[in-house]
């Protein structure tokens, strides 16, 4: 009997191809909201297939409280900062990740989104409508900028970047320039997109949006120095690991006006959305910020296609077949 372990139920017919085989047995933590640490150490042992949310830490001690037997986390996240790569990796445990087409499109869409609600100030327009403040027409009412003509600075070139940069340079008439660890022809081609150094990318970006995993070499990407770069009307978009930008400095760069805007789908110390309470919940208070609750990727068709991805490489697992997608 193969034990398998899910620390939430997640969306989507796909558990059903698992249900239904009788050498599995399936445990699923049964209320709808983060699992303690305490109860999943004590839900994980003797479990021979993992399958986390991006919630929970799977470290060492996760890993021994499992015990020898357990060979497989199927990781339910693209992003896979949760789990201790080393750690898995010395115990010859495999860790797959759930990315699909339909969680990079959704990401993009919600990144555009952002990008559209900055540049025509939609927040902000809603909140001046919703509070009684709308008088009258006003040539000079909430201005925002057209995007029209203006450059999207993209760090990363992956399935994110992509469908961004095809929506922007296909539909909106935006220029692309994007950044990464090396270049990428095939990006580079299908968008006109320009390869910049991560400097250049910050001074010449009328928008950044980023789009990298979250990596020793990628924490405070974004950090003092960069923000004194970019342009004063530049917006930052960040739909991927909070800790990739440094929270305190973003604060500070918008205080001193040094940048035009930020939208922000994930947070350095999530959930709470301001790594020092002592700041008084700073990012809340400026009118130029947009603030998501990490659901980049939440759509029926993302949530339902990342349970397919994690059936499949728990499948693949079960039948030795290579794992499409291990990252460990
Ligand atoms: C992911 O999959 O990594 C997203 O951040 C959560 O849906």
């Amino acid at each position: 009997m193969t034990k398998i372990f899910l620390t939430r139920m997640i969306p989507g017919p796909a558990l059903k191809e698992l249900k239904k085989r009788k050498s599995l047995q399936i445990d699923i933590y049964e209320k709808d909201q983060k699992i303690s640490h305490q109860e999943l150490l004590k839900r994980v042992k003797g479990i021979d297939i993992l399958i986390p949310l991006l919630t929970e830490k799977i470290d060492a001690q996760v890993m021994d409280a499992a015990g020898p037997q357990l060979k497989l986390i199927s990781n339910y996240s693209v992003g896979f900062d949760n789990v201790d790569l080393e750690e898995a990796k010395k115990r010859g445990i495999n860790v797959t990740n759930a990315p699909c087409c339909e969680s990079s499109e959704s990401v993009a869409e919600h990144a555009i989104a952002f990008i559209f609600a900055l540049s025509h100030r939609i927040v902000e327009a809603d909140a001046f409508v919703r509070s009684g403040k709308y008088k009258g027409w006003d040539p000079n009412l909430l201005t925002g900028t057209d995007l029209l003509g203006k450059t999207v600075g993209i760090v990363g070139s992956g399935r994110i970047s992509s469908a961004i940069a095809r929506r922007l340079h296909d539909g909106f008439g935006v220029k692309i320039i994007y950044t990464d660890i090396k270049r990428n022809k095939d990006f580079e081609k299908a968008y006109k997109a320009k390869y910049k150094t991560k400097e250049q990318l910050l001074k010449e970006a009328d928008v950044v949006s980023l789009h990298v995993p979250l990596l020793p070499s990628t924490r405070h990407l974004i950090s003092t120095k960069e923000f004194k770069l970019m342009k004063k009307t530049a917006f930052l978009v960040n739909t991927s690991r909070g800790p990739i930008v440094d929270e305190l400095a973003l604060i500070k760069a918008l205080q001193k006006k040094q940048i035009g805007g930020a939208a922000l789908d994930v947070y350095e110390c999530e959930p709470s959305i301001d790594c020092n309470p002592r700041d008084n919940y700073e990012l809340r208070k400026q009118p130029n910020v947009i603030l998501t609750p990490h659901i980049a990727s939440s759509t029926i068709e993302a949530r339902q296609m990342m349970t397919t991805v994690v059936v499949k490489n728990i499948l693949a697992y079960l039948n030795k077949k290579s794992l499409p997608n291990k990252v460990a």
